[in-house]
């Protein structure tokens, strides 16, 4: 019997770069162990092209294929690292779960594109690739997203605990594991996105370290209550969103309207605070019971939306996902090498009752080492 370890790769919409990991599902207690994890930067180029292409341009195809190439590269480098930091050679790895990168998400038209090669990650790594996760759920009717929740409840749920996990990416998510209660979740709306946005704009930088610059500001209340009126967050679940709504446009659009705040950091703490106050009502509003939070994701990183966080969901406790033994970077990657042991297992692994699909369904392709 082989070891039941898997690799997980994750590349999400804050364009970053790659996030991997390599664990072991069968450990002696809990659900698995981490044994190595990677994280591979994007080129500078890169970044910059699937920043490009999450917008309609000229000669999309060839560009998309391209980006493909290079992404592949880069998740494969990403695994073959995680394997390295887990001293294990890639043959002893049964399967590598690789998400792609989300260009587009359109679940109200039914599609959803991650830019991947597949095959490209097989050779490269001699691994056995499971890709292409979402599809098979749009295609039952459901949103393709979020697809983390049943791994979160796996991991983080507790017979006398009503918990909430949130991921702050560049877009933010929440599942909700209530005891005795089926499992929820959805997207609440930007997560990273805008900050980053905001910070490359006026601070430098791809991202503001610790939220220092956003503490740095004070929070415009009327804005941040004109954000509020985005339809999007009062919408019910099932609902998912992407870098297709909450971009720079819609940034611009609200400062337009709004009119700026003087200083640019006044922006960056009312974006901060757009992003605590959009997850604490979604928890309160959809399980209002919850006295404990989890935070996982680069964004767990930000004091300053962590403190806000903190703040608008008191008295619940809002802690790192580190706090329960689980590095923030990691809970994403681990996501993706769980469904792909799910998929080469032949279970099921979306939540219908989340993504709203038909039924719950086996999620993503095989390519074969
Ligand atoms: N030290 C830090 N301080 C503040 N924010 C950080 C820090 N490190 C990472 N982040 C944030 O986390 C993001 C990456 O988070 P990640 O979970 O990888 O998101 P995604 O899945 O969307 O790629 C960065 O873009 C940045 O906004
Ligand atoms: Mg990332």
């Amino acid at each position: 019997m082989p070891a039941d370890r898997h690799c997980g790769v994750m590349s999400g919409t804050s364009l970053d770069g790659v996030d991997a990991v390599v664990a072991d599902f069968a450990p002696a207690s809990g659900v698995c162990r981490t044994l190595g994890f990677a994280h591979v930067a994007f080129p500078p180029a890169l970044r910059h092209d699937l920043a490009a292409l999450q917008t309609s341009g000229d000669d999309e195809l060839a560009r998309a294929a391209r980006a493909s190439l290079a992404l592949a590269d880069c998740y494969a480098d990403a695994a073959l690292a995680a394997c390295r930091a887990a001293g294990l050679a890639p043959s002893e790895v049964a399967s590598v779960g690789v998400h792609g990168q989300t260009v587009r998400h359109r679940p109200d038209e039914h599609w959803t594109i991650q830019l991947n090669d597949p095959a490209r990650v097989a050779e490269r790594t001699g691994m056995t690739v499971v890709a292409d996760f979402r599809r098979r759920d749009l295609a039952a009717g459901g949103q393709g997203a979020p697809l983390v929740p049943a791994f979160h409840h796996a991991l983080f749920a507790r017979p006398e605990r009503a918990r909430a996990v949130v991921n702050l990416g560049g877009i933010a998510n929440v599942t909700l594991l209530a005891p005795g209660a089926p499992v929820r979740g959805f997207d609440t709306g930007p997560g990273n996105v805008l900050l980053d946005t905001w910070h490359a704009r006026h601070g430098g930088g791809p991202f503001d370290a610790g939220g220092a610059w956003a503490a740095s500001g004070r929070v415009d209340h009327a804005l941040l209550h004109a954000m509020l009126g985005e339809p999007y967050f009062a919408a019910p679940p099932p609902k998912s969103t992407g870098r297709d709504l909450f971009d720079a446009g819609w940034l611009d659009a609200m400062l337009a309207h709004r009119g700026a705040p003087e200083h640019p950091a006044d922006v960056q703490a009312t974006l901060a605070a757009l992003t605590a106050r959009t997850i604490a009502d979604a928890i309160r509003g959809a399980a209002p019971g919850t006295d404990e939070v989890l935070v996982c994701g680069g964004g767990a990183h930000n004091a300053t939306v962590l403190r806000m966080l903190a703040h608008d969901l008191a008295p619940a406790r809002v802690v790192p996902t580190s706090d329960e033994g689980v590095a923030v970077d990691q809970v994403e990657a681990l996501a993706f090498a769980w469904l792909a042991r799910e998929a080469l297992a032949g279970r099921t692994a979306s939540l219908p009752e989340v993504t709203g699909a038909s039924g719950a369904r086996v999620l993503g392709a095989i390519y074969p080492a």
